[in-house]
């Protein structure tokens, strides 16, 4: 069975429909990626801008995807093709290249997961959390988890999803919360937690009057990041919605379970970061693994809990993995007739090549090489690129879609439409301007030191 076929026969019930597109929002973007921006680039100032970039563009930006996938029912390439004419199919294939290189690091970090659950069942990091930290996410450690995570991904996505995944998304998702409440009640009663409150809630206008041509790249890639946008990710999960749903109220629902998971892998991160006085100013891709090691050495019965949460992590990343390769798959498949299960080996194998060398530099700087252009730079064009399509040419048949299953919604949609057409693609693109300046200053800056050895 492939995951069509399971999605096809699970999105009988909006329930399924809205579980898979939080199981793919849901992942190492929320419990990882979002405290590590957030530390990066000054704190509740930064959360403050990433939630207007959730509200103002994401839900447009949600919301012109799911009409596209469900107008055409198809995957992108072909959706793309049906709904803008035959030029727009390769956009299609910009989005298989971003789908290659997200999923190349990030079943690196994965990989930094899985070691961390097996961490917590010999006690691995009790020791010294910090110099465990650098022998496993650089090296052969990594490399080999890489290798575990990717495989896991490949035989799922080759054999097809099986009812277990989604039960198990079903299960994991609730119990990740539940463990991130528990962790986050145990994180308040650290020392410095009020401070880092503090710094986590109480913005700083001054931050982002100094820092706001960082700010306002990080938070927009963040935001599509999150929320699996610009990538057509969702085009494909809406291709087999059924015709009676109000695409606007799930957008809402699913960006607001995805939101409110990030929110609370603050409230775990931030007491902890400051209480290990680590700081948050620049905790970089590692230090919430480290921090969080250090925490749950500490306190009673912490492996335990540390193997269960890491458990729920991977899992959550899993299901985000399994939709990065699943569109990758399905458009090949499509476009060129290969059979799954070639397709699938070819394509994770790639995958795997292509994340090797950020899982062998021990310095994290290839990770930020690959991470800024897909999140800050290629994500954003893809949404971009999506929202001329809607807003611009095809807003008749986007607005007609939308209000299936809504009824008229009379002049909200021209709104809608004018919304998308100036403001929040003028936000999105001088967003672009700024992403592309800050990647040159990294391409100068750190990345040609590095090089320089
Ligand atoms: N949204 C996922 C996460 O937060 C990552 C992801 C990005 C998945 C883009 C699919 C597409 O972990």
């Amino acid at each position: 069975m492939s995951l069509d076929d399971v999605i096809r026969e699970n999105w009988a019930t909006r329930f399924g429909f809205i579980l898979a597109a939080v199981g793919s929002a849901v992942g190492l973007g929320n419990i990882w990626r979002f405290p590590f921006q957030v530390g990066q680039e000054g704190g509740a100032a930064f959360l403050l801008i990433y939630l207007l970039f959730i509200l103002i563009i994401g839900l447009p930006a949600m919301l012109v995807e799911f009409s596209i996938g469900r107008r055409t029912e198809l995957s992108p390439v072909g959706a793309l093709r049906e709904f803008g004419g035959d030029a727009w199919k390769y956009i299609g294939g910009l989005f298989m290249l971003i789908a290659f290189l997200i999923m190349s690091y990030y079943s690196v970090v994965a990989g930094w997961v899985v070691r961390y659950f097996v961490g917590s069942l010999t006690g691995g990091y009790a020791e010294d959390p910090e110099a465990y930290f650098l022998t496993v996410a650089a090296g052969t450690d990594a490399l080999l988890f890489h290798a575990i995570f990717m495989a896991a991904t490949i035989a799922i996505v080759a054999l097809g999803v099986q009812r277990g995944i989604e039960l198990a998304a079903k299960a994991m998702v609730p119990a990740l919360v539940v463990l991130m409440v528990a962790v986050a009640v145990y994180a308040a009663t650290l020392p410095g937690a009020g401070e880092a409150y503090a710094y986590y809630l109480s913005p700083d206008f001054g931050v982002i009057a100094d820092d706001w041509q960082s700010i306002i790249p990080s938070a927009a890639g963040q935001a599509f990041f999150t929320l699996s946008l610009g990538m057509g990710i969702m085009i494909t999960y809406a291709s087999y919605l059924a015709e009676d749903r109000n695409l606007a109220e799930d957008s809402a629902i699913i960006i607001g379970l995805d939101t409110g998971i990030a929110f609370l892998a603050g409230l775990v991160v931030f007491p902890i970061l400051f209480a290990a006085t680590i700081g948050p100013a620049d905790p970089g891709a590692g230090a919430i693994f480290v921090a969080l090691a250090g925490a749950f050495a500490e306190i009673r019965f912490g492996l335990v809990l540390g193997a269960v949460f890491f458990f729920a992590f991977a899992l959550g990343a899993l299901t985000s993995a399994i939709s990065l390769m699943e569109v990758v798959v399905s458009t090949v498949i499509d476009e060129f007739g290969v059979d799954r299960i070639p397709a699938t080996l070819a394509i994770g194998g790639g995958m795997f090549v292509l994340g090797a060398p950020v899982a062998l530099d021990g310095d994290l700087v290839l990770i930020d090489l690959y991470d800024q252009l897909a999140a800050e730079i290629l994500l954003v064009t893809g949404s971009i690129l999506l929202m001329v399509l809607v807003a611009w040419i095809a807003h008749d048949r986007a607005l007609d879609e939308i209000q299936r299953g809504v009824g008229d919604i009379g002049s909200l949609g021209q709104i809608w439409i004018w919304l998308v057409r100036v403001p929040v693609l003028l936000a999105l693109i001088a967003t672009l301007v700024l992403a592309i300046m800050g990647y040159y200053e990294f391409l100068t800056g750190p990345f040609a030191e590095w090089l320089a050895g």
